[in-house]
């Protein structure tokens, strides 16, 4: 069960309710299937399934090949403050995950000196978007097709940078990957929708633009045109 300290927004709700039903899968009903990998955003407080069954005599829990957690008692390490364990599952509650936590937490156990199966589950933290800007680069009317190439560009902001993150544009019947978007359209206005996502967090961001046969103008169209225009009549 993942847990942000301020599930507020729609999109952390979303989050801790897929986080929620995945670990309400996995343990649940002793499922054999146990997660590979576990996606949390910074600041959380995640449950890493030990994923065994009963009859358990001896265990421990490694991170990064080292002992972290014998027999339920927590070992010195970075984590030892913010490690609980559950003695009916064997789980590792660990809270306050930071970026650096990312790594692969292991369960290893045995049965009155047989060993029963090892769990690895790799945790991936990351940072959550916390803002996104939808915006038009540029935009030309090109006199001979009759159209305007505009330019548009989606970026999502964190916190902290060197987060992988995935957008998507839609914009007229059209949908297209990648931050950077050329639109080709004929006159008129359109609304195009940026969505950034990366595993822990999904935003979304619109941009009007307009297309406008401004051949008299220079050969320019849309927005910035419409501006300028309204500054000078306004100075
Ligand atoms: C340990 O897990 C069991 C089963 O999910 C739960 O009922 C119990 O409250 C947990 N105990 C602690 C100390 O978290
Ligand atoms: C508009 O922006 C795109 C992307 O930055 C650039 O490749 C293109 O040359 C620009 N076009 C004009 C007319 O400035
Ligand atoms: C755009 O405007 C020019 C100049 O007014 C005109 O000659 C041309 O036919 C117009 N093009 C379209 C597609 O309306
Ligand atoms: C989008 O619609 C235009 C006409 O409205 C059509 O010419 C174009 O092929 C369509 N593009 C796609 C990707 O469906
Ligand atoms: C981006 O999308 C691809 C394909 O859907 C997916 O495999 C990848 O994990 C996504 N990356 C992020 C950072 O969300």
């Amino acid at each position: 069960v993942v847990l942000g300290p301020q599930a507020s927004s729609g999109t952390q709700a979303t989050a801790w309710l897929a986080h929620f039903l995945l670990c309400f899968v996995v343990l649940g009903a002793n499922s054999p299937t146990c997660p590979k990998r576990i996606d949390v955003k910074v600041g959380d407080k995640v449950e890493i399934p030990s994923c065994s069954t009963a009859g358990i005599t001896e265990s421990y829990w490694k991170y990064e090949g080292d002992k972290i957690v014998q027999d339920l008692q927590v070992k010195p390490s970075r984590f030892k403050e913010r490690i609980v364990t559950n003695d009916t599952t064997y789980n590792l509650i660990l809270s306050g995950v930071t970026q650096q936590d990312s790594g692969t937490f292991g369960f290893f156990s045995s049965m009155e000196n047989n060993q029963l199966p090892t769990s690895k589950m790799s945790l991936s933290v990351t940072e959550a978007i916390t803002r996104i800007d939808a915006r038009e680069i540029n935009s030309t009317w090109d006199p001979d097709a009759s159209k305007c190439e505009i330019w548009l560009k989606c970026t999502a902001l964190h916190s902290e940078s060197g987060n992988s993150v995935n957008y998507t544009w839609t914009i007229g019947n059209e949908t297209n990957t990648g931050a950077t978007f050329r639109y080709v359209t004929t006159e008129g206005e359109d609304t195009g929708k940026c969505t950034a996502s990366n595993p822990v967090s999904e935003k979304s961001a619109s941009v009007q633009v307009d297309c406008r046969n401004s051949t008299q103008d220079g050969g320019t169209c849309g927005k910035q045109t419409g501006l300028s225009v309204l500054f000078i009549y306004l100075f």
